[in-house]
């Protein structure tokens, strides 16, 4: 595996390529789930790139930023054994050589579940993922359903700019119990650990549910917040065709049952997709 820590070392890796490249886009501290996605990656692409940057910029909590988990050397090696072509690792100084105040906002997409919990996080994510393409230049784009709202807004974004690049969701990878796999996932205590599988618990209940989800979705709350150490963000239903909230449903049509919380300081995500 080749590894580039500039733009212009990355340029010069791909200037000749006639190569179809396939880019996976993380911020490191690599888990089952993105070796996942550069498998798929390497399944159906020629070259693949996978870039690792922290991006300062989509995170709205300083705290969250600090203690994001930063395992360099491991990430290297699972690369290398999961047949990674090109590895990108920048600096933010790297990445934001000037200071961006550009503003990308995803309307609609802001005022609900991640855009609404997490303001600026959209446009940050945004900001950078479109950097990273203009620097690779991927025919396809490999992105984890965890992220289910990341992946909404990223489809927006490349639509809606003609990026010439075609945005591909890997479904999420689970830990034996249910938990989706997450780089937050270490930072969970023992205890929490052990709650934090409820979460998936609680959307196969609402999937299986959906003609009453109203009311299924409330005694998920109440039995969810029974747990003193668990705080629910949201729980929510998305038209996957449309990108909204929605609270009834359509026979034959697919929907994203979503849910963040807190557990112990730490922010998890999960969906799961279905057909009503
Ligand atoms: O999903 C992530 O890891 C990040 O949001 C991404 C897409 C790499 C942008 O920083």
């Amino acid at each position: 595996m080749q590894i580039a820590k500039t733009v212009q070392d990355l340029r010069l890796l791909l200037d000749n390529c006639t190569k179809n490249i396939g880019f996976v886009p993380t911020m490191g501290a690599l888990h089952a789930g993105h070796l996942r996605l550069i498998d798929v990656a390497k399944s159906k692409t020629e070259l693949v790139v996978c870039s690792i940057f922290v991006n300062p910029l989509q995170f709205n909590n300083a705290d969250d930023l600090a203690k994001y988990p930063i395992t360099l050397e491991q990430d290297i090696a699972l690369l290398t054994s999961h047949g990674c072509d090109i590895l990108f690792i920048p600096t933010t100084e790297e990445m934001y050589k000037k200071k961006t105040t550009l503003e990308i906002n995803f309307s609609y997409q802001n005022s609900v579940m991640e855009g609404l919990h997490r303001p600026g996080h959209f446009n940050g994510v945004a900001v950078v993922v479109s950097k990273l393409f203009h620097y690779v230049q991927p025919k396809i784009a490999f992105f984890g359903q965890k992220d289910l709202q990341q992946c909404l807004i990223i489809s927006q974004l490349v639509d809606s700019l003609s990026f010439p690049v075609a945005i591909e969701i890997v479904p999420t990878v689970r830990e034996k119990d249910g938990l989706a796999m997450s780089s937050r996932n270490v930072r969970l205590s023992a205890e929490a650990r052990k709650i934090a599988p409820i979460l998936y618990q609680n959307l196969e209940i609402l999937a299986a549910n959906l003609q009453q989800f109203i009311t299924t979705k409330n005694e998920c709350l109440k039995q969810l917040t029974i747990n003193s150490s668990l705080e629910v963000s949201y729980i929510q239903a998305i038209d996957m065709h449309t990108g909204l909230v929605v609270e009834n449903f359509e026979k034959g049509k697919k929907y994203g049952l979503c849910i963040a919380a807190t557990i112990d300081n730490v922010r998890l995500i999960d969906n799961v997709i279905t057909v009503y």
